[in-house]
């Protein structure tokens, strides 16, 4: 019988202190909001906060009370008329509807979100040429879920919670990373991953990460939909 040979690279042991503590943050203002997007709608004094790895940054906007009904009800009722949906089985492990061409809806809500993903962008990638290449709502009805993917060819991906639907513990509906390149999936060894990232995704939450970090949605239950929205970003193509 051959022998099992473990592979074990080497590299320092994380600090497991460290890995759920903020890594760093950003005070932002309208005037470092506007040298990367200047028509973004963007809170006055207002914190990003970079966690589990350089590379992933949330914030929370305050004022999402004010606005979120109304982007629910748009998307709910552009569910139901079924514009531009692309439906999955939940059986295929992608099971939600996703409503795409968000950045295109012409709506005023929809319009001051957008502004915020590609200033969240800008900010945080510290550039201003960063384009949608696809945004989309996605709604997950009970039992809908996401298996482990990424979305590749792209340099960032925005997620914003709109509604994380109803309360159902922990693991409803909840996004975890999984992917060994974030290193707070890496507890015990940089590079080995030995549990799933877990960010606090409460509503208003805007979440910028690397798009081919490989993440996932738990599956959901819950009358209320959970709502989620998203960005695919790259940079602005030469003579684009
Ligand atoms: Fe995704």
């Amino acid at each position: 019988m051959m022998p099992v040979t473990l592979i074990v690279p080497g590299g320092p042991m994380a600090d497991l202190d460290a890995l759920d503590k903020p890594i760093a943050g950003i005070r932002t203002d309208a005037e470092r909001i506007g040298s990367y997007w200047p028509r973004a709608d963007w809170p006055a004094d207002h914190t990003v906060i970079s966690i589990f790895d350089p590379t992933v940054w949330v914030t929370r906007f305050p004022d999402h009370d004010s606005y979120a009904a109304e982007l629910a009800e748009l998307i709910l009722a552009r569910n139901a008329e079924n514009e531009n949906v692309l439906r999955y089985e939940q059986e295929m492990g992608i099971g939600t509807a996703k409503l795409m061409g968000l950045d295109r809806w012409g709506h005023a809500a929809t319009d001051r979100i957008n502004a915020r993903a590609l200033a969240m962008a800008g900010v945080t990638l510290k550039r201003a040429d960063m384009v949608v290449r696809n945004a989309w709502a996605t709604v997950y009805q009970s039992g809908d879920w996401a298996q482990p993917h990424c979305h590749p060819g792209v340099v960032a991906s925005v997620l914003y919670m709109l509604d994380p639907g109803e309360d159902g513990g922990r693991l409803n509906g909840a996004f975890r990373f999984v992917d060994p390149r974030v290193k707070g999936c890496c507890p015990e060894q940089m590079g080995i991953m030995s549990r799933a990232g877990a960010p606090e995704l409460t509503p208003g939450t805007m979440m910028i990460f690397p798009g081919q970090t490989v993440h996932m949605v738990s599956p959901y239950h819950g009358n209320r939909p959970r709502i989620t929205l998203s960005w695919d970003l790259i940079p602005k193509p030469a003579g684009g």
